[in-house]
């Protein structure tokens, strides 16, 4: 290699998604398109938050009302970037965005068969300090594709999900998301991840977990090995290292929303072999009751959710 080490055999996102798409005879393309104007959206939202970072540096004095403001413009601003990207790609039928307190009916003439729920920036809070942030979001078929999209089109159970995701890092090299594992597998370390500041709101179960990761009996040699605690404060990134470190991420209160936090990400856990709950029941079977209803969440480790869910049983 006369380049040194640079890896050149790369496969972009877009690359990836049409070659899944041709291994399916009979597929439209159609959920290819709406990922794409997914990609798309991220990597514009990617880019307003970089510049608002440099803007923030520059603006050091001016205080804690602009860096409010920024953030809210952020947020609103990604909104809009993905309801466009979305509404423009012709593919999709209802909405449902955090920022938004309605669901989004897509009129006749750009009218698809795919419904999304995301949130456009997760992690929104932590901006102003270079955080990691980044979108979710889920993918449901509408139920019939002869009448307009509903509500009851996307108010359904994480399961019925055809697709979800999440975006934090772009190769700002070549502009391009890549394909970095291929076979993802969620890792094994033991970590956990709770804001802890909340203990006193969690439930007899919780805090008896919690307590037993930091004061484990001693092994065989009288050593103690408590895990390690992990909090960033953003959703995307506590559950991005979920998932390549390993270990269990909880949001016990029911701060998280059902459709474009909790369902996605425990799609995305369970597809790595990972197990995802609100600590009594698998967290893709629930049904949301409306489409900001919010829930428990426990994520991790197939070992540490069932560990949860024992406890629960007992202490409940
Ligand atoms: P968002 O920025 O989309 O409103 O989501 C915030 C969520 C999530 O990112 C994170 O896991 C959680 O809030 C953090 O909450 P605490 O500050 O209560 O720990
Ligand atoms: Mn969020
Ligand atoms: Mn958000
Ligand atoms: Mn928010």
């Amino acid at each position: 290699k006369e380049h040194g080490e640079t890896k050149t055999d790369i496969v972009t996102i877009t690359n990836h998604i049409l070659m899944q798409q041709q291994q399916h005879a009979g597929a439209t393309g159609d959920l290819s398109i709406v990922i794409n104007a997914v990609t798309a959206s991220c990597k514009w939202i990617s880019n307003c938050v970089r510049k608002a970072e440099l803007m923030n540096v520059i603006g050091l004095t001016g205080g804690k009302n602009v860096q409010q403001e920024s953030v809210q413009k952020l947020d609103i601003l990604s909104n809009e970037i993905m309801i466009n990207m979305l509404k423009s790609s012709g593919r999709t039928a209802v909405l449902v965005s955090e920022e938004d307190d309605q669901a989004i009916f897509v009129e006749d003439n750009q009218r698809g068969h795919y419904c999304l729920a995301f949130d456009p920036l997760d992690g929104s809070s932590n901006i102003d300090c270079g955080v990691s942030i980044g979108t979710i979001f889920g993918i449901y078929h509408v139920l019939d594709t002869e009448r307009k999209g509903e509500l009851k089109d996307i108010l359904r159970s994480g399961k019925d999900m055809v697709a979800a995701g999440y975006c934090i890092t772009l190769d700002p090299n070549i502009g391009e998301f890549l394909l970095t594992h291929p076979k993802m597998r969620i890792g094994k370390k033991k970590i956990y991840s709770v804001n802890e500041g909340n203990a006193h709101t969690f439930d007899p179960a919780v805090k008896s977990y919690v307590h037993s990761l930091k004061f484990p009996p001693p092994n065989f040699e009288g050593k103690f090995t408590p895990y390690s605690a992990r909090y960033v404060g953003s959703m995307v990134s506590d559950v991005h290292r979920t998932l390549l470190y390993g270990g269990v991420f909880m949001y016990p209160g029911g701060k998280l929303r059902m459709l474009y936090e909790c369902f996605p990400m425990a799609l995305i856990i369970e597809a790595a072999g990972g197990k995802a709950s609100n600590g009594r029941q698998r967290m893709l079977d629930l049904l949301p009751p409306s489409i900001h209803a919010r829930s428990g969440i426990f994520l991790g480790n197939k070992e540490e959710v069932e560990k949860i869910e024992e406890l629960y049983r007992k202490l409940d």
